[in-house]
């Protein structure tokens, strides 16, 4: 048995991209490893959303070509946003590294390594593909995935986007939205339900417009329906939604279907219109609150999350402070929160007027600082409330407790006790709770 690390970085669309490689490598006689020092294959799964985890994927190749220099028969893979987006260069720039493959080309790792066994030159395959041949086929899709998880799965159901905000790679590096047939998507989930699994989040870098590239048909909202009628499944949650997208259909959905968790991931990126616009996200910070209105009406206990980014070019004091104003109305759960950053190809990084990089690092510190204490009370207030929580695992802290989620995607502690395993659903009640999770006492199993 040959041994495989895979470090991941970026999104879950990544992590899910990870299972697919390890599930490849498997079927080659590979098993995954927890330690790079002993494994046989190294491979990176790269994201290029922002420059530090570029340049990350560059400072961490550089570890590797010492170990590689100890041990000349690690093989060195490159997958993910920045292969796709760098191609060839990566083996320019490092070529001890064994193959490069982009985000559409996981299916073509056995061929890469073949054609290093025969010392071929070539060994980067990053051409899109327009029809996924592999891993979107489900007579094939259980064996090539390598889940991290038992109880709740990852599945993508479109890929790409089609929005090119002026600041965003994304488009660059995955493409034009594609997406899944919704029987494809179905009979994966069925599969899913078949091994145990109790939970589904279906991905894509924009999920409500899931569809549109089929024609319309079935959208996100009739998608939610189907799996919903699968049994075993419990719980489904989605992500990422796009405000202009996001529309009454879906929180109808959400309001209506008792399997879909009540947790919504709705990026604001900036509360000043004069940004928004100049980041093409085609909505107002009025649109954007009218929409959050209308579902915390029809979803009253819904968790609500975002991304902020601080300092995007000729953002001024005031527009900043706009954004302030929208975290204090908006009052979220947790916003993912980051200084603009320059990324190739996207109109924004030839924008004048770029913001010091001493600003952003203030600005962006004021946004963490201020959500932090929303995020704290807003998880104090389900102190002595009482949560159905799905058991995921053990706690990271030691194996005296047990690690689950609440539907609304809040993270909750539980002492370990007889009679509750992992893949579990139980109700209990929130005893404290911290920045960042809740401890819980459980009232029923
Ligand atoms: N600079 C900073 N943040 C960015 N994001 C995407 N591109 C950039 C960039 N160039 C953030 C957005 C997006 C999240 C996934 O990453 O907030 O929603
Ligand atoms: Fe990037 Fe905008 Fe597409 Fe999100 S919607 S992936 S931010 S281009």
């Amino acid at each position: 048995m040959k041994h495989l690390f895979i470090k991941t970085f970026g999104c879950q669309m990544n992590e899910l991209d990870s299972e697919k490689i390890a599930g490849v490598l498997s079927d080659l006689g590979y098993s995954l490893t927890d330690s790079p020092d002993s494994a046989d294959m190294i491979i990176l799964n790269t994201c290029s959303v922002r420059e530090k985890a570029e340049s990350k994927c560059y400072s961490d190749l550089g570890r590797l070509n010492e170990l590689k220099k100890e041990r000349p028969d690690l093989l060195i893979g490159v997958g993910g946003c920045v292969a796709q987006q760098e191609g060839t260069k990566i083996v320019k720039r490092a070529p001890y590294v064994d193959m490069v493959f982009g985000t559409d080309n996981i299916s073509d790792i056995p061929g890469l390594l073949e054609k290093r066994r025969e010392k071929a030159k070539n060994r980067v395959s990053t051409e899109r593909r327009r029809k996924r041949v592999l891993l979107q086929d489900n007579s094939i899709v259980k064996s090539t995935v390598l889940r991290n998880h038992s109880v709740k799965a990852l599945v993508n159901i479109v890929d790409g986007c089609d929005k090119f905000c002026t600041f965003c790679v994304v488009p660059f590096t995955r493409g034009r939205e594609r997406s899944r047939k919704p029987e494809d998507i179905c009979n994966e989930i069925r599969g899913l339900a078949a091994s145990g699994y109790k939970e589904v989040t279906l991905l894509g870098q924009n999920v409500d417009s899931y569809g549109k590239d089929m024609g319309g048909g079935t959208g996100l909202a009739g998608l939610l329906e189907m799996i919903s009628e699968i049994p075993g499944i419990e719980r489904i949650r989605f992500m990422t939604s796009h405000p202009a997208d996001f529309n009454d259909n879906l929180i109808t959905a959400i309001a209506k279907l008792p399997k879909v968790c009540n947790h919504v991931h709705l990026p604001l990126q900036s509360g000043s219109d004069a940004m928004l616009d100049k980041m093409k996200r085609n909505y107002t910070y009025a649109e954007y609150k009218e929409k959050i209105t209308k579902l915390r009406e029809a979803v009253p206990d819904v968790t609500i999350t975002t991304d902020i980014i601080a300092g995007f070019p000729g953002e001024s004091d005031a527009d900043f402070n706009k954004t302030l104003k929208a975290l204090e109305e908006m009052q979220y759960d947790a916003a993912y929160t980051f200084k603009y950053s320059k990324r190739p190809y996207t109109p924004a990084r030839t924008y004048e007027e770029q913001v010091t990089i001493d600003v952003k690092k203030d600005r962006l510190n004021k946004v963490i600082e201020l959500q932090n204490s929303i995020t704290l009370a807003k998880n104090k207030e389900c102190e002595g409330k009482e949560f159905e929580i799905l058991i995921e695992g053990e706690s990271k802290r030691g194996s005296v407790s047990l690690t689950g989620r609440t539907r609304g995607n809040k993270i909750v502690h539980i002492q370990k006790q007889e009679g509750i395993f992992i893949g579990d659903i139980i109700q209990v009640r929130i005893t404290f709770a911290t920045f960042s999770s809740l401890m819980g006492e459980v009232v029923g199993f």
